[in-house]
């Protein structure tokens, strides 16, 4: 007879489901894991009753560094390999935007981390808002920039600068003085820094990476996101100009974003697991309603998506027990290892 190679039952890897998974508020608060979220990670990789693995990304509206910095840290905390073929942040879909514009404000994040990020990206030409006050400390009237800031600050001459674009790439760091230089720029004539515009009709576009309001951090409460950042903004351009702001945000529950998270996936699936076809179902754990829970049910009702994306509400992070989900989950459960073992479950 003939030999069919046999695959062990503790490395069959299903071709049929996968896994995408929220950070903050799931797998991590303020920068820790999780406890049951290193456990769950294991019956990811075979450790279950069925010796079975499931491929996984994860999709986070986080950001402030390089998706590979990001991916070391994140596998320090979960205690196993993830690659930057398998993550998204917030950001990343900005990757797409980065011939648009020649000179561009990135705004956000720690220290020249997010400039280094879009330059990564590559954006050709990136001003940080420490660029702007070292060139004129008028700017911001309560505020110097410290010796370490003012080095990491490039001088240049602003007057004949046109930003032609602004981008949030992660949490501001001073709201105050980052929301001077931003309301500076949306009302200038076409991003000159130092003009007006008389109809607040020539200001640059601005994006932001996410539009979460609130977030899981380590604090018991929710903290304030880059979404509340936006509101602020948006209220006092409103007040200043009489004009709506317009304004773009990425991430989730963006339907794009889901869309890029099912080409990731699928490549990653098809470099790492050898899986050649879209699985049946993607079930996406997240513990925010109006990001996660939202944009995997739109994704899955719109016609753009060709798989079930089953949404999962975990109750670690944004969303408490007692009050009622603004969107509802197919799923609620405690916490991240049983969203893992109800998909597992529901799959046998
Ligand atoms: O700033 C990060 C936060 O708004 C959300 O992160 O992982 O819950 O999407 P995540
Ligand atoms: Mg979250």
């Amino acid at each position: 007879g003939t030999l069919t190679p046999v695959t062990p039952p503790e490395t069959a890897t299903t071709d049929s489901y996968a896994f995408a998974f929220d950070i903050d508020g799931v797998l991590l608060r303020g920068g820790r894991p999780i406890p049951e979220a290193i456990e769950a990670m294991k019956v990811l990789n075979g450790q279950n009753e069925y010796g079975i693995k499931v491929p996984y990304i994860f999709l986070t509206n986080g950001g402030g560094k390089t998706e590979q910095e990001r991916c070391v840290d994140l596998s320090r905390q979960l205690e196993l390999e993830i690659s930057p073929g398998q993550f998204i942040c917030g950001h990343t879909p900005m990757r797409e935007m980065a011939q648009k514009y020649k000179t561009v404000l990135v705004v956000g994040g720690e220290g020249e981390k997010c400039r280094l990020v879009a330059e990564g990206y590559g954006f050709r030409d990136v001003v940080t808002p420490g660029d702007i006050m070292k060139d004129n400390d008028r700017t911001t009237p309560f505020r110097r920039l410290t010796d370490k800031e003012s080095r990491n600050s490039r001088v240049r001459n602003f007057g004949e600068t046109e930003i032609e674009a602004i981008f949030v790439f992660a949490d501001s760091r001073h709201w105050g003085d980052d929301q001077q230089i931003i309301i500076d720029l949306l009302t200038s004539k076409n991003g000159r820094l130092g003009t007006r515009s008389k109809d607040y009709d020539e200001g640059p576009p601005i994006y932001f990476s996410h539009n979460d309001l609130i977030w899981s951090a380590a604090h018991e409460h929710t903290r304030l996101g880059m979404g509340a950042l936006r509101s602020s903004l948006e209220a006092i351009y409103k007040s200043i100009t009489g004009k709506d702001l317009v304004s773009t945000a990425f991430g989730k529950p963006q339907l794009g974003t889901f869309q890029f998270a099912t080409r990731l996936l699928q490549q990653w699936r098809k470099d790492t697991h050898g899986i050649n076809k879209p699985p049946e179902t993607v079930y996406f754990v997240g513990d925010t309603p109006e990001s996660d829970i939202r944009g995997t049910n739109e994704f899955n009702e719109s016609k753009l998506s060709e798989n079930d994306w089953y949404s999962i509400l975990v109750r670690t992070g944004v969303f408490k027990e007692g009050t009622k989900p603004r969107y509802t989950p197919r799923m609620t459960v405690d916490n991240v290892l049983d969203a893992v073992n109800h998909g597992i479950k529901r799959e046998m």
